[in-house]
């Protein structure tokens, strides 16, 4: 394929030359001859983008999210690679489990996974038997939805995760304190996992960080070193004092101040979107969680780029760039002549209005709704292949 008028983030207008799943020319007026050409049009062109933080209900709960809607999803949303949470039915404490969902993903053929597992077994909040065979690509261990309570229990996940060089996702939120604080519930765990992080020397990424006080902690352990990275999501920047039910809650301007204060000083590693699918029916019976593969982008874009003057490159790295290097994956997140083929074209000057009837999830259930936002994905290419034209 040839992707001929497509402007990249620093403003040049050039063409893309993809074979074999592989970027293999980044040229200027190429000749279109013997190549199937789609014309960008002078559309922006992005690597595809990558989430840390997603929820496809894979396996036990399809009713809400499968492996076709959720890759359909994602391509319309621009992401070309997901990282799926742990909380299915059953919880994925097994390599199996894991190896069977990626498999699954990766044949349907529109976006690539990487599925992650439990921290204890089963979320049993103590057993940690299964980290020990994990085998190499599967690094990556988190309890999302809840956190880890006991602290004798954590510290020796964070003692094994070390050894074993696994990375350990945090979903901070002392349950006992969420119950009414859930304020004071992140920021005890996230300082508590930071601690551990130090004195153990583990890899450690804090997801969905949503209040001042937790980014605060964060930013004050990277200047000492320790080895943590940070994720926060399109909706903790984009909503304040909003009613509508999610883990962790939407917080207060200063909070969301904060966060994009912490983007502009580099404390922030990443926006995933924490795409948490749930029907009507389990939403108004008080389920946590939005969609937000399909408005990450235009969200992050009008909020980040338009509103606050963020430049597009650093855009590009926050949902790109940064995500490939905490995941290692080393052919993604860039542009250039021997990267994978995953890219995304996008009209960054056509406004638009959200509409959750025309998404791809199979749940709705978005406080977006009738935002107006700018930066439509139009086009996504997944190794190559066109995966979804608007
Ligand atoms: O709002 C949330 N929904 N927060 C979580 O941590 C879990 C997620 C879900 O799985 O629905
Ligand atoms: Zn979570």
């Amino acid at each position: 394929m040839l992707i001929k008028n497509a402007r990249l983030s620093d403003g040049s207008l050039v063409d893309l030359l993809l074979e074999e799943g592989k970027i293999t020319g980044i040229l200027q007026n190429a000749s279109a001859e013997g190549h199937q050409v789609l014309d960008a049009k002078g559309r922006t062109v992005l690597p595809g983008l990558i989430d840390l933080h997603c929820h496809w209900r894979v396996p036990g709960q399809e009713h809400k999210e499968d492996v076709i809607t959720g890759s359909a999803a994602a391509a319309a949303g621009g992401y070309t690679f997901v990282t799926l949470m742990p909380n299915t039915s059953p919880v994925c404490s097994s390599a199996e489990q894991a190896n069977q969902v990626m498999e699954q993903v990766e044949r349907h053929g529109v976006c690539s996974a990487l599925q992650t597992v439990s921290i204890t077994q089963n979320f049993d909040g103590k057993t940690l038997d299964h980290l020990k065979p994990l085998p190499e690509h599967l690094r990556f261990i988190t309890e999302d939805g809840k956190g880890v309570q006991n602290n004798q229990v954590m510290a020796r996940a964070f003692a094994i995760c070390a050894q074993r060089n696994l990375v350990l996702m945090s979903h901070a939120e002392d349950m006992e304190i969420s119950k009414w604080d859930y304020r004071l519930a992140e920021n005890l765990e996230t300082v508590r996992n930071l601690h551990l992080s130090e004195y153990y020397g583990t890899r450690l990424h804090l997801c969905h960080v949503s209040t001042k006080e937790a980014v605060e902690a964060i930013g004050a352990a990277k200047r000492k070193g320790v080895p943590v990275t940070c994720e926060v999501t399109p909706h903790h920047l984009w909503f304040a004092d909003l009613d509508y039910r999610v883990n962790p809650p939407i917080r207060t301007q200063q909070d969301v101040d904060a966060l994009v204060q912490a983007i502009r000083e580099g404390v922030v590693d990443a926006i995933a979107t924490d795409h948490a699918p749930h029907t009507q029916e389990e939403k108004a019976a008080g389920a946590a969680g939005m969609i937000g593969l399909e408005t990450a982008f235009g969200v992050c874009y009008t909020k980040l780029c338009k509103q606050q003057g963020l430049e597009l490159y650093y855009l590009e790295a926050l949902m790109s760039r940064f995500p490939a290097a905490i995941l290692g994956l080393q052919d993604k997140g860039a542009i250039r002549v021997g990267a994978d083929a995953d890219l995304i074209l996008v009209d960054l000057d056509t406004p638009y209005q959200v509409e959750p009837d025309k998404m791809h999830s199979k749940s709705r259930n978005t406080p977006f709704a009738g935002e107006t936002l700018y930066g439509r994905v139009d086009y996504t290419i997944k190794a190559g292949k066109l995966v979804f034209e608007r």
